[in-house]
């Protein structure tokens, strides 16, 4: 398994090109299931969970031709099967997408259910709820979700959300395009993903209403068609950037995002003492000093903070002077990267969902574990602003998320690499 190696010490200071959104990619590409037109997506990133989204979609028979700037185009006129299996559901959750568009478009569908978790025990409970009340019977049997409607077409219908969930809110929404009737999403997420879902479908002649609010209306159409839809930058690898260039004491510029998605995760940097500023579609970064004040972070659904930029805050707030706290309020489970810290020299103790950290002069280097992927990201950034060689082991969970990230570090100034598999990690990095 390959790792990176990063020489801690040296300021993130450059401007760096955000890539498109993964979690905007997934579900855009699993929408091609809903129509035999052809759908080009254009600005999906360079990452492992898109492949597995692409052999997923071949696996059922979709034709997929990528081009020389990565836009993909996926033709799912003809398929020659409904099914998801577990070998490539388990290495991707978000595989659950498939089953809202497949029963939606051919009455029938069957997916594996996705299985444990690093971060939490993430049921699909509403996934599944939210199907039946559309006219769906709905079986597990075997590990699988086996799903058909028996009056051919799914109903609209109004479907008040438990719990905020996105890719809940995703894979009804693309249900309901081809619905007969109105369906009405209340408690619907508001994350700019499940918005630039809706701009997608849309664009396929589907008729949605409130995206990017808690209430999402969707009056169902007999068929979507063709379409050409680019993917939204990726607000959390910016936000990740954001947060190496303010814990090494650098200068950032992070190009071609919106800044408005980005505000909570840009109000907690301006209260731990950066100066941060708006440029020409981009966000800049400016750190004078090492000194971090430390700031509480508490996690919940967009707008709020989210949780996928919690593990970066724990780090964030481990190398600030004074004492934070840390909530996780989304994921029961999501705070694998606290132990690893700890081994760096971090301060840091669990008591429930909270991670009550007490900042350190400085962390040490060691050996450490990625055990999912913003955890990863975290044990990365530890590693730029530790003393010494971090080594990071397992680290093809960054490469589910992250595009080039040794690359576009290394342009900023961090002495970082990857040391491929088989390679002994007393590699010398270059001076
Ligand atoms: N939940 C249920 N039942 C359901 C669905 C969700 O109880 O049927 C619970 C979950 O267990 C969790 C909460 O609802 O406690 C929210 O989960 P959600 O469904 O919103 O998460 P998700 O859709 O599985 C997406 C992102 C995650 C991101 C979360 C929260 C994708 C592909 N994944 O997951 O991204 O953390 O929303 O914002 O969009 C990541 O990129 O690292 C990542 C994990």
């Amino acid at each position: 398994m390959d790792k990176l190696l990063v020489d801690g010490g040296f300021p993130i200071t450059g401007d760096i090109r955000i890539s498109g959104a993964k979690n905007a990619a997934l579900p855009a590409l699993m929408a091609s299931l809903l129509t035999s037109g052809s759908v080009q997506i254009g600005n999906i990133p360079h990452l492992q969970d898109i492949t597995t989204t692409l052999e997923i979609l071949q696996h059922l028979g979709a034709v997929v031709q990528v081009d020389e700037k990565l836009a993909i185009e996926v033709d799912a006129s003809e398929l020659r099967e409904l099914r998801a299996p577990y070998e490539l559901v388990r290495t991707m959750r978000a595989s659950i997408l498939v089953l809202g568009p497949l029963l939606s478009r051919f009455g029938e569908a069957e997916v594996s259910l996705p299985g444990g978790c690093a971060i939490g025990s993430r049921p699909v409970n509403l996934h599944i709820k939210g199907l039946e009340a559309m006219g769906a019977e709905i079986d597990i049997a075997g590990g699988y979700i086996r799903a058909r409607v028996p009056q051919g077409r799914l109903k609209g219908a109004h479907i008040v959300f438990d719990t905020t969930t996105v890719t809940g809110t995703e894979n009804l929404m693309m249900a309901a395009t081809l619905a007969d009737g109105v369906t009405v999403l209340d408690n619907a997420a508001r994350e700019p993903e499940v918005a630039d879902l809706a701009d997608c479908l849309v664009s396929m002649g589907a008729i949605i209403e409130g995206a990017g609010s808690d209430v999402i209306r969707i009056k169902g159409v007999e068929s979507l068609h063709d379409t050409v839809h680019h993917v939204i930058p990726d607000r959390i690898e910016a936000a990740t950037y954001l947060v190496a260039a303010a814990v090494t004491g650098g200068r950032i510029r992070v190009r071609g995002i919106r800044p408005i998605f980005l505000d909570a995760v840009v109000n907690k940097l301006v209260e731990a003492g950066a100066t941060v500023k708006n440029s020409n579609g981009g966000i800049e970064l400016y750190m004078e000093g090492s000194h971090i004040n430390s700031v509480d972070i508490r996690t919940a659904p967009f707008p709020a903070f989210p949780t996928d930029m919690q593990a970066q805050f724990v780090l964030l707030n481990a190398v600030s002077q004074g004492t934070a706290t840390v909530t996780e309020t989304i994921f029961d489970n999501r705070f694998m990267h606290v132990q690893e810290l700890q081994r760096m020299g971090a301060n840091i103790e669990i008591a429930g969902n909270t991670a009550i950290v007490h900042g350190v002069d400085h962390l040490s280097g060691a050996q450490v574990m990625a055990t999912d992927l913003r955890a990863s990201a975290c044990l990365v950034l530890a590693g730029l602003v530790a003393n010494g060689e971090t080594v990071i082991d397992r680290i093809y969970h960054i490469d589910r998320g992250y595009e080039s990230i040794e690359e576009k570090l290394a342009q900023c100034g961090a002495r970082i690499r990857r040391l491929p598999s088989g390679i002994s990690s007393s590699f010398q990095l270059p001076k």
